[in-house]
């Protein structure tokens, strides 16, 4: 009962994925959410409000001029009424509306006259959410605070395959829960990770061609501190061990710098036996230069050849001990992303993987929001596009059910 007492404002725009509003209702309501629905007109003709009114127990509004309404609950204070505003489905034209202040029904004048925070999720075909406006107005969207679950990718009512699906009811529920544990809750947080010791590598490393080069990658090692952070929140002693990044060390985590895999390894080493709980979420290069230059190299012909040599897996490292601690190992894919991750959850011999798709604009490497697939041996949990510190939350959590269920089973 994660939003117990919370007043959940669910504002329905018009596009198919309203259908699945319902259900959607009904989960936060299993969450001990107080839920009132708003639909637009045009969501009127994708699901009933009667089915709305049933699931919620609410009388659901549509119109802004509601003679009825204005007499008991006035716009006004349902927009003072919510603690937080959910709109789902977020289609391109509501999104537009809401980025340009269009107040011309009754979910868009809340929108403007909410304090609540707001969060979105968006649904659209492909093509529409890839247009340069939508893409506008989106980002427009963020940069004022609103906060987008989803959408997620796969085949679209129309046909098309691509990003634009509405995030599934659950994973919605999922990250507006995590959303308030984060902001709203004024009541202490879970210690659920309260005695337990985690160590977690983030960043990227950098390997040195000589004096003044070296290879690394576009890591900047947000997810890696998220997970720090929100570790320390739910109660565990944290120790992160990061590559070359500019970010503050989160409260009450101790952390030591490095910047090679070689460095990285030997500083997991030093406080692995330590651990109950590893987390790699570091971009570790997985080859070095194989003679590191000690002087600058100079330019000479039109090509130049290095060779490289592979670095230490720290992750497979620690997995292989006689007496590992539970591993939680990330998977950074371009392509055929559930299918290479749980290829290294098994060749590395790991407890859980959390997987992301690093080709996707806005996610994953040097952003602020993430999506995972979180993969074990026997469980698949899926979390919509959220911001780093939400997924971490959630990931926390999971994590946390799959080590308690191994320590019961052992
Ligand atoms: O840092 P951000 O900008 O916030 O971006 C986050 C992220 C994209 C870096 C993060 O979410 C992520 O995916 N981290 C893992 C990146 C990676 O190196 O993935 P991989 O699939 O190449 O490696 C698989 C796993 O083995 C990872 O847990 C990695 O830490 C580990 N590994 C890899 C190579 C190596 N030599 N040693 C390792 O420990």
């Amino acid at each position: 009962m994660q939003l117990e007492q919370k007043n959940v404002l669910v504002g329905v725009s018009g596009g198919i994925a309203a259908y699945k509003t319902p259900d959607l209702v009904r989960k936060l309501k299993a969450q001990g959410a107080n839920v009132r629905v708003v639909l637009t007109e045009s969501a009127t003709h994708f699901v009933s409000s009667l089915s709305l009114q049933a699931v919620s127990g609410e009388k659901v509004s549509t119109h802004l001029l509601d003679e009825d309404a204005e007499a008991g609950m006035g716009h006004i204070e349902l927009a003072r009424w919510a603690d937080i505003f959910l709109i789902a489905p977020a289609t391109a034209n509501i999104m537009a509306k809401l980025a340009h202040g269009l107040a011309d029904d009754l979910l868009t004048t809340l929108y403007l006259a909410t304090p609540a925070p707001v969060l979105i999720a968006p649904a659209m075909n492909q093509q529409m959410w890839a247009a340069p406006a939508t893409t506008a107005n989106f980002e427009l969207l963020l940069s004022r605070g609103v906060t987008t679950i989803g959408p997620a990718a796969g085949e679209q009512a129309c046909g098309d395959m691509g990003y634009g699906r509405m995030a599934e009811p659950a994973e919605i529920v999922e990250a507006l829960c995590a959303h308030c544990e984060m902001y709203l809750n004024e009541a202490p947080r879970e210690t659920i990770l309260k005695g337990k010791r985690i160590l977690i590598t983030a960043g990227p490393t950098r390997e040195a061609i000589d004096p003044v080069r070296y290879i690394s990658n576009h890591s900047s090692g947000k997810m890696g501190f998220a997970l720090a952070e929100q570790a320390k929140n739910l109660g565990a002693e944290v120790i992160l061990v990061a590559g070359p990044v500019s970010l503050e060390t989160p409260v009450g985590v101790t952390r030591y710098d490095v910047i090679s895999a070689q460095q990285m390894l030997d500083t997991v080493e030093q406080h692995v036996d330590q651990a109950d709980i590893f987390i790699a979420c570091a971009a570790v290069a997985d080859y070095k230069v194989a003679r590191e230059n000690a002087q600058k190299l100079k330019k000479s012909g039109d090509e130049l050849t290095i060779a490289f040599t592979q670095n230490p897996d720290i992750l497979k490292t620690v997995a292989s001990r006689s007496n590992p601690p539970f591993t939680l190992g990330f998977a950074a894919e371009t392509e055929n992303v559930e299918e290479y991750a749980r290829i290294k959850l098994n060749k590395k011999r790991l407890n859980m993987i959390a997987a992301n798709d690093v080709s996707i604009p806005g996610l994953g490497f040097n952003s602020d929001r993430n999506a995972l697939m979180i993969i074990t041996k026997n469980t698949t949990h899926r979390l919509a596009p959220e911001t780093k510190d939400a997924l971490a939350l959630s990931l926390l959590k999971i994590m946390h059910e799959e080590y308690t269920h191994l320590q019961e089973v052992r």
